[in-house]
């Protein structure tokens, strides 16, 4: 999705170069195209193109451009093409206001038309160049920067947050309307970005900005101010230690391979967190007091909830429903009270659909729970209560590490919530090693096979269910073939039509139904259809399926953690072997900050 990074300096210098670089650090996001608007010796120069940030930097000379206030911007198309014309940032009419968005206008067609009607300039079909004219509107008029931001605000429906700069004033504006919005305090110098990880190199003094508020920085300050009524605000500045790890592929092919083999040490670090931490009873005392709990969560953060139910009920007796975030408002608003409590699950904590349910779940309860990867996300700094998954930054935009610490900590909590003791915990990691090792030649051969489908199908029952549907959507978003995740029972109400000679179906198996899977592995091979297993080796599987990738033995709630492995591994060597590159897939943003 869209990244927005600006600076404004004492003294003019090259800027281009520290917005490259804070643009570099919000490429995880997802993007199709690059810009950057730098006030150069009183005028705005803009320079912007599709591509990725180092090929557009270079070919433009981004490192070049000199002044002392500029934006940089990453789109993520949604309301235009992905071209150079709708690549942000954009300009006003006469070329004297230069600004930003990230987020969704969602009136852009009324406003497009209303702004052509009133002698505009508009260049684009992009909504973010209606926020430059929506504010220059009223600028033009007389008003102040903060009086035209507001009126602006009125105008521009949906969420979104955007950085805007005149070639007058030496300041730079921000406004946050659902997006994330930061700000860094630097010496002589403020920086503002979508999220807290790309400031961190440059300042460890954080401002974080709420909904309906408004920064003007200056070199030497940071005023905020409310929309509602204009005044000014005070904020606290927050101090962080460390600044993240900016990932390398560290020899690895893709940062995806390389988080998949990280996950040894990212569940070592969670468990050893849990151990330690002393927000883990508070945050269980909320599940635990409250008469209704929801899982709320999107794409795998949505996965893991399914597991994270079964565990919730199977070992702590405690009925939690796990929801699609946006389906948790439609159908199950009516029934959240103060006696309900919302737990929101996401890696980036800034997904607009988890967002949403939060904000909904807001106004009946405040027993809000997060459970995100991402330090200063938007979800832990709204959360009554919070848990860090503790994964390490994931560069990839399939989540693996942060999905399989998703897991891991339900898993934790559900014993911890049950009494039981957790120090078993502690060798999770350890299988997952040899999990790894034992199984990727496997891996690679079933990769072989299934890259030869458009179709196929994968099937969980009971803890592995959640896994089934994780593994479909790996494969749906790198591979680009159609792979349908669901319980295995299910597939002879209709799916069982499908199969044919050869035809692929993926198995994963907990030892505990092993039975029940046996029979519908059953109904796929003695129909022609292939059947490929994940599971603990048994006599049963041995002589059922047709390809068992075997798991360590490791029982019931450990085996659908141990699954995700392979299920990773195949998903990765089928989207290699068909030249994709599985980091970055087509049309995919790491973080959805849009409905
Ligand atoms: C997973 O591989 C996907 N990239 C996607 O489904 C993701 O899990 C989803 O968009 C939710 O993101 P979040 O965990 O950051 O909220």
């Amino acid at each position: 999705m869209c990244g927005i990074f600006g600076i404004i300096t004492l003294k003019p210098r090259a800027i281009g170069k520290d917005l490259v670089a804070g643009g570099r650090r919000l490429s995880y996001r997802g993007y199709d195209s690059v810009g950057c608007a730098v006030l150069s010796d009183g005028k705005i120069d803009l320079r912007k193109d599709v591509g990725k940030v180092d090929e557009v930097s270079k070919r433009l000379k981004f490192s070049e451009m000199y002044g002392d206030r500029g934006v940089m911007q990453l789109r993520w198309a949604t309301f235009g093409a992905p071209s150079r014309t709708n690549a942000q940032p954009h300009l006003d009419c006469n070329g004297d206001m230069a600004g930003a968005h990230n987020g969704n206008i969602v009136n852009t067609p009324q406003l497009r038309e209303q702004f052509i009607k009133e002698g505009h300039k508009v260049r684009s079909t992009n909504d973010g160049e209606l926020c430059i004219h929506a504010v220059e509107k009223y600028y033009d008029k007389g008003f102040d920067m903060i009086e035209s931001i507001r009126k602006a605000y009125e105008d521009l429906r949906g969420d979104y947050a955007f950085i805007i700069f005149n070639d007058g004033e030496k300041r730079l504006y921000a406004v946050k309307k659902g997006s994330g919005l930061v700000v860094g305090v630097g010496r002589d110098e403020m920086y503002c970005s979508s999220d807290l990880p790309s400031l961190l190199p440059l300042t460890k003094k954080i401002i974080f900005l709420n909904d309906g508020e408004i920064v003007s920085l200056s070199p030497k300050e940071a005023k905020f101010f409310s929309i509602s009524d204009g005044k000014e605000i005070k904020k606290k500045t927050v101090s962080y230690r460390k600044s993240p790890e900016y990932a390398r592929k560290g020899g690895y092919e893709h940062f995806m391979l390389k988080e998949i083999h990280e996950q040894p040490t990212a569940i070592e670090d969670l468990v050893e967190l849990l151990d330690e931490s002393k927000y883990v009873d508070k945050f269980l005392s909320f599940i635990d007091d409250s008469d209704k709990v929801f899982l709320a969560a999107c794409g795998s953060s949505y996965h893991a909830c399914l597991l994270g139910s079964y565990y919730f009920g199977n070992i702590a007796k405690k009925f939690v429903v796990p929801v699609v975030a946006p389906q948790f408002i439609s159908q199950y608003g009516h029934a959240v009270d103060d006696k309900t409590c919302v737990v929101l699950v996401s890696q980036s904590g800034e997904t607009k659909d988890v967002l949403n349910a939060m904000n909904y779940a807001k106004e009946k309860t405040d027993k809000i729970l997060g459970v995100m990867n991402v330090i200063g996300s938007t979800l832990m700094n709204s959360s009554k209560a919070y848990l860090p998954l503790a994964a390490g930054y994931e560069v990839s935009v399939p989540a693996t590490k942060t999905f399989l610490n998703q897991c891991v900590m339900f898993l934790y909590l559900a014993k911890r919530m049950a009494g039981e003791s957790c120090r078993d915990m502690g060798e999770l990691s350890k299988l997952v090693k040899s999990t790894l090792n034992s199984t990727t030649r496997d891996c690679k051969k079933a990769a072989a096979y299934l890259g030869r489908w458009d179709e196929l199908y994968s099937l969980g029952y009971g803890s592995t269910y959640g896994i089934a549907k994780e593994t479909a959507l790996k494969i749906k978003e790198i591979t680009y073939s159609h792979c349908e995740g669901m319980y295995s029972s299910e597939f002879k109400h209709g799916p069982l039509s499908a199969v044919r000679r050869g035809y692929p179906v993926m198995f994963i198996s907990s030892p505990k139904d092993t039975d029940v899977m046996v029979s519908h592995i059953n109904e796929v091979t003695c129909r022609g259809g292939k059947a490929i297993v994940i599971a603990e080796r048994n006599e049963s599987m041995v002589k059922n399926a047709d390809e068992l990738i075997q798991l360590p033995h490791s029982g019931d709630y450990f085996s659908p953690i141990l699954a995700t492995i392979p299920a990773q591994l195949i998903a990765y060597y089928m989207s290699t072997r068909r030249g994709i590159d599985p980091d970055f897939p087509r049309n995919l943003s790491k973080t959805i900050t849009v409905d």
